[in-house]
C-alpha cells in the first residue's frame, strides 16, 4: 500500500466520535447552531482531562514546593511527572525541560541570557515566515551590536528560501531561530536540514515549534537542536510554555535570577513561583495524547511510542480534511491562496489554511462567520514580516483557518458553504 493510501485508511479509521467525546467545549452553541472551533492555531480546547488535573492539583497538592509537609511534597511530585511527561514528548530527558509563561516570555528570557555571551559583529538569522516572538527577542539583540539577518520566503508557495539561508549563513552567525511550522501559512520547515547547516556553520539553532507541536511528533534527539520551544496551549493543555534545551546549554548559559534561587538546571530557569496547577494540567494534556495513541495502536508500550502513535493517525486524518478544505477554498472565484496546495506536497505543510477573498476585508468575512458560529482568525497573528512582506499587512491581513484533530469534514463544508453565502451576499 503506498503512503497515501495509508493514510486514507488511518483517517478511516480515527475515532472522532471518542475523540471529540473528550473535549466538553466543542458542545457550544453559537445563535442555536454548533459552534465550530477553526481557531486552533490561536489555542486549542482542552480535553476533560486536563480540567480535572488542574482542579485535582487545587484539591490535593496545593502548595509551594520543596516544603518538609505533604501538600508541598505533593506539588514537587506534580512537576516531577510533569517533566517527565514533557520529555517524552521531546524524547529528551526531564532535566532539559523548562516551564515558563508563554514561548515568548521563555524566548525573551532566553535572548538576553545567550547574549550575555554574544559580542558585537556577531549575527544572527531569522527568518520572514516566523511568528515575531521568534524574531523580536532575537532583534532586539542588535542595542548590542548583533547583527540581525532574515532569510526570504519563495512567494509562490510561501516556503523558506534555503538558499538565501544558506547565503547568509557563516562563521559569524550564532544562532539561527526558524519556526519548526508557520502559524499562519502552515509551512513546515526542513528543520532536520537548517539544523545540520546551523551546525556545520558552528551557530546553535533555537526552533519554534509552538505552531507545529500539535499537528506531529517532534523529537529533540534525532534532529540534534539546541533548542526548541512551544506552548502546550496549542496542544490541548494550559496556557504556559515549555522549553528543551541540551543539558550543556542550560548549564552553560547564565538566566536572570535572584540569588537564593536554585543554580540547579533545570530550576534555575524557571523565573519565581511557578503556575503548578496549569503544570498539573500540561501533564494531563500529554497523557491525554498517549490514551488516543494507544486506541489507535494497543501494541504502543511505552508513552513515547503512544504518543508517536498519536500523531500517525491524527496526521493522516488531519491531512484529509486539509485536502478537503484546500480543494474547496480553490474552487471559490478570485480567491488568493497563501502557501501549498499541491496535495503532492502536503507532507511540507500541516492543515493551517490562510487566504483572502476577493470581496471585503478578512475582519468582515470572520465577524461573518463568527455569527454563525464558525471561529476563524484574521489579521498577522503576529506573523507581521510575513504579511509585510506579502503585501497584505495594510490591507488587514488574511483569514486563517486551523484545524486540528477534533474538527469534521462536516465543519470544513459548513465553512465552505458559508464562505459561498458570503461571496453571493
Ligand atoms: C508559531 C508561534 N510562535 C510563538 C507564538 C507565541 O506563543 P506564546 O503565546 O506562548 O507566547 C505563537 C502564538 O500564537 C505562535 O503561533
Amino acid at each position: 500500500m503506498g503512503a497515501s493510501a495509508q493514510h486514507e485508511v488511518a483517517a478511516k479509521s480515527f475515532d472522532i466520535a471518542w475523540v471529540r467525546a473528550q473535549f466538553p467545549s466543542l458542545e457550544l452553541q453559537v445563535n442555536g447552531r454548533p459552534a465550530a472551533f477553526l481557531d486552533g492555531p490561536a489555542g486549542t480546547q482542552v480535553p476533560r482531562q486536563v480540567m480535572d488535573a488542574v482542579q485535582k492539583y487545587f484539591l490535593e497538592a496545593n502548595a509551594n514546593t520543596y516544603g518538609a509537609f505533604l501538600t508541598s511534597r505533593r506539588t514537587n511530585q506534580v512537576i516531577s511527572d510533569a517533566r517527565a511527561a514533557m520529555a517524552d514528548f521531546f524524547n529528551c530527558g526531564s532535566e532539559e525541560v523548562v516551564f515558563g509563561q508563554n514561548m515568548t516570555t521563555i524566548t525573551f528570557d532566553l535572548s538576553r541570557a545567550i547574549a550575555r555571551e554574544l559580542e558585537a559583529g556577531d549575527e544572527i538569522l531569522l527568518t520572514t515566515l516566523d511568528h515575531d516572538a521568534n524574531f523580536s527577542p532575537w532583534a532586539a539583540l542588535a542595542e548590542k551590536g548583533v547583527v540581525i539577518r532574515k532569510v526570504d520566503i519563495h512567494e509562490s508557495d510561501c516556503t523558506l528560501d534555503l538558499d538565501d539561508l544558506k547565503s547568509k549563513l557563516s562563521s559569524k552567525t550564532k544562532l539561527v531561530a526558524v519556526g519548526y511550522a508557520s502559524n499562519i501559512v502552515g509551512t513546515i520547515n526542513p528543520v532536520a536540514e537548517i539544523t545540520r547547516l546551523a551546525h556545520a556553520a558552528g551557530a546553535m539553532i533555537y526552533i519554534d515549534a509552538v505552531h507545529y507541536a500539535p499537528h506531529g511528533p517532534i523529537d529533540v534527539k534525532a534532529l540534534d537542536c539546541d533548542f526548541l520551544v512551544c506552548s502546550p496551549y496549542k496542544f490541548f493543555g494550559p496556557h504556559m510554555g515549555t522549553l528543551y534545551g541540551k543539558k550543556p546549554l542550560l548549564e552553560r548559559f547564565k538566566p536572570y535570577k535572584v540569588r537564593p534561587a536554585t543554580d540547579t538546571v533545570p530550576e534555575c530557569w524557571e523565573t519565581g513561583t511557578q503556575v503548578q496547577e496549569l503544570i498539573a494540567g500540561i501533564q494531563a494534556a500529554v497523557e491525554y495524547l498517549a490514551e488516543l495513541g494507544r486506541r489507535s495502536d494497543s501494541s504502543a508500550k511505552t508513552r513515547r511510542a503512544a504518543l508517536l502513535a498519536a500523531y500517525r493517525s491524527t496526521v493522516a486524518y488531519e491531512r484529509t480534511l486539509a485536502a478537503q478544505l484546500i480543494e474547496g477554498l480553490l474552487a471559490l472565484p478570485g480567491l488568493r491562496f497563501f502557501g501549498i496546495t499541491d496535495a503532492q506536497r502536503f507532507h511540507e505543510r500541516c492543515s493551517t489554511v490562510s487566504f483572502r477573498l476577493k470581496k471585503g476585508t478578512p475582519t468582515e468575512l470572520a465577524a461573518f462567520l463568527g455569527d454563525r458560529g464558525i471561529f476563524t482568525w484574521d489579521g498577522n497573528f503576529y506573523a507581521l514580516n510575513f504579511t509585510e512582506r506579502m503585501g497584505v499587512e495594510l490591507l488587514g491581513g488574511v483569514l486563517r483557518v486551523g484545524l486540528v484533530h477534533y474538527n469534521t469534514a462536516a465543519e470544513v463544508d459548513r465553512l465552505l458553504a458559508a464562505l459561498a453565502e458570503f461571496l453571493a451576499a
